[in-house]
């Protein structure tokens, strides 16, 4: 009886269901060693020894910021399949927006907003923009929790005892095909089709250059790709590389880097202070990951399906579909999990790299310098956040009057910004709980640092002419209320008098303390107390 009982409760394992190369890593690499014969080129001219171009004359350069009417905003993430829930297939149900900062951006509709437009308000003329923008989609980040799964999940399947059954069978012949840190062919994709449409909004801009423009990025390689594809778009693959000046900034433990800066803030890095992100979200997923535990775990005996373990899945459902087009993560979470996954990055963002930690703001600080310092045309001349006085001292490398400015970052970086310039509407809702998604939400880290972010300054004068008046702000498409910044006022487009916005900055920057913020010995502060990035006074 017992016996039979028992039977009855173990899952059907095959010869499929168990394979002890389950979880092990598949590596490939492209071009085929020994293929790239510079014997063979001479048979391949140039296009300048080929000649016969045909006609090439130019057009004028496209203006849809000032011209349009509202353009159609960014949705679909061809060519990626469309991931389902456990829900079912056909629901309306959009899981990649559920991804947190691993979603592949869309245009926010409003950030409390909602009459604005990304179009400039009629009777404004544009001067200037600023884009500050995060890498495309990539791998995970080295020694990720998607690589533990896969590390564990392939120790466990050469254990007696182990059977990937139902949903779970595909486990038992899943390889790992990630790589680490670099840009996926979508990610490139991504970054190409930004500076085309960037190109589309703000070409005329183009216009009033005397010089080549410098963009800036940073050194790692998902970095440097990211700044290439967008200039390739932006400008043209053939002559991007003669069109303008890529800035490279070191991006390394001590470096001073605005796009780069918690390696020049040690209390981003510690476990107490820069990881209670992490903290805070491991309690939340205690919580709603619970009945995922109770439904997948018996599928999958000899594998401890951990809580940690099932967040690593939920981030492969991410980082398969933007690597690999697809993956077999997406569909074992039900929609409500899925919110429990976005909730679960918004905490992390929140209490890491967002309001609730004593350290962001401080990050955000150099940028906010680099900014007023490009608004006024007038270079920094104090040192004391992480910018670096080599690079921004001199007009070369660090110009102040150009009519677009291009950086490239990360999304925590992105996420410190908007914090020290005090987007207060993010914060508006306060310290996000860690027991239950609250119903009013400000803050949602797939709407700040998606993949392929692009936080953009408008420039502008209202009427028209060649003296700016006013400045907005542009995430993802979505125009943010200026009103927390002391001297911003209501604004139904989100305009603030440039000079209003300038002394609001200048108060700000004084009222962070990047020494003793990033540098000084302190333990965590109540995170009750912390809504803007500091820590409390
Ligand atoms: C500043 O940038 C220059 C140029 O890349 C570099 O040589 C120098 O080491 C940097 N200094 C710091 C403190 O980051
Ligand atoms: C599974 O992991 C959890 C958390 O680490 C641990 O408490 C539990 O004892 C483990 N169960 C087994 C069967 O190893
Ligand atoms: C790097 O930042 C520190 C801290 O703000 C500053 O003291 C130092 O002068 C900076 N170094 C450079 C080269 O900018
Ligand atoms: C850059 O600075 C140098 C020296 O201060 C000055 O001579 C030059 O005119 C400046 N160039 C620009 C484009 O402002
Ligand atoms: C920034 O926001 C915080 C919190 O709302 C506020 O205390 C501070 O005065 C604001 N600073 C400026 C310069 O607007
Ligand atoms: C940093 O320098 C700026 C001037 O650029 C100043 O307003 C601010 O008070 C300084 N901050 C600190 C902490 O010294
Ligand atoms: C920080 O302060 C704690 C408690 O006062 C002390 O134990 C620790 O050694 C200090 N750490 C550093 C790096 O000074």
């Amino acid at each position: 009886m017992l016996a039979a009982a028992l039977l009855l409760a173990l899952p059907f394992c095959t010869a499929e269901s168990v394979s002890s190369y389950a979880g092990s890593t598949v590596v490939d690499s492209y071009p085929p060693p020994g293929a790239t014969n510079t014997a063979v080129d001479t048979y391949f001219p140039d296009a300048s020894q080929v000649g016969y171009a045909g006609p090439t004359p130019t057009g004028a350069e496209p203006a849809a910021i000032v011209t349009a009417i509202p353009f159609s905003k960014v949705e679909n993430a061809f060519p990626l399949s469309r991931p389902n829930s456990a829900d079912g297939a056909d629901m309306a149900f959009n899981v990649m927006r559920h991804w947190g900062n691993l979603a592949p951006m869309y245009s926010v509709d409003s950030f409390g907003l909602p009459e604005a437009s990304p179009v400039i308000p009629e009777g404004c003329g544009i001067n200037a923009v600023h884009l500050l923008m995060r890498h495309g989609a990539r791998y995970p980040t080295s020694d990720s929790g998607a690589s533990h799964f896969a590390s564990k999940l392939h120790a466990a399947a050469s254990q007696e005892g182990f059977c990937a059954t139902g949903d779970l069978e595909f486990l038992a012949t899943w390889t790992y095909k990630l790589g680490a840190e670099i840009l996926t062919p979508y990610g490139r994709d991504s970054l190409f089709s930004n500076g085309v449409a960037f190109r589309y909004r703000y070409g005329n801009l183009l216009n009033a250059f005397t010089d080549l423009p410098v963009f800036r990025t940073t050194s790692e390689d998902r970095m440097l790709d990211s700044a290439l594809n967008f200039a390739a778009g932006f400008f043209e693959i053939r002559t991007y590389e003669t069109d303008y000046h890529q800035e490279i900034i070191i991006e390394e433990n001590n470096f001073n880097n605005t796009l780069a800066p918690y390696y020049a803030c040690p209390n981003a890095n510690t476990e107490d202070i820069g990881n209670f992100g992490s903290t805070q979200a491991k309690k939340w997923a205690d919580i709603y990951l619970k009945d995922a535990r109770k439904r997948l775990q018996p599928m999958i005996p000899g594998f401890n399906l951990t809580i940690s373990r099932l967040v690593d899945m939920q981030e492969l459902c991410a980082y398969e579909t933007v690597a690999l087009g697809y993956s077999k993560f997406c569909d074992l979470f039900t929609q409500e999990e899925w919110e429990g996954y976005e909730y679960y990055v918004d905490l992390n963002f929140w209490y890491s790299s967002g309001p609730g930690n004593p350290a962001t703001a401080a990050q955000g600080l150099g940028y906010v310098q680099e900014l007023v310092s490009r608004l006024t045309h007038t270079p920094i001349n104090v040192w004391n956040s992480s910018t670096n006085s080599t690079l921004d001292s001199s007009n070369i490398t660090f110009p102040l009057n150009q009519p677009i400015y291009v950086d490239a970052t990360h999304d925590t970086v992105i996420s410190s910004i908007v914090t020290a310039l005090n987007f207060s509407s993010l914060a508006s809702t306060g310290p996000l709980p860690t027991d239950h998604i609250p119903r009013h939400r400000s803050y949602i880290a797939s709407q700040i640092a998606p993949f392929a972010s692009q936080l953009v300054a408008q420039v502008l004068s209202c009427p028209a002419s060649d003296e700016p008046t006013h400045i907005r702000f542009l995430l993802n498409d979505g125009v943010v209320p200026l009103t927390g910044i002391h001297g911003c006022t209501e604004d139904s487009n989100g305009l603030c008098v440039l000079s209003s916005f300038i002394s609001g900055m200048h108060e700000r920057i004084g009222e962070i303390n990047f020494a003793h913020d990033c540098f000084a010995n302190y333990t965590m502060p109540n995170p009750d107390n912390i809504i803007d990035g500091r820590y409390p006074s």
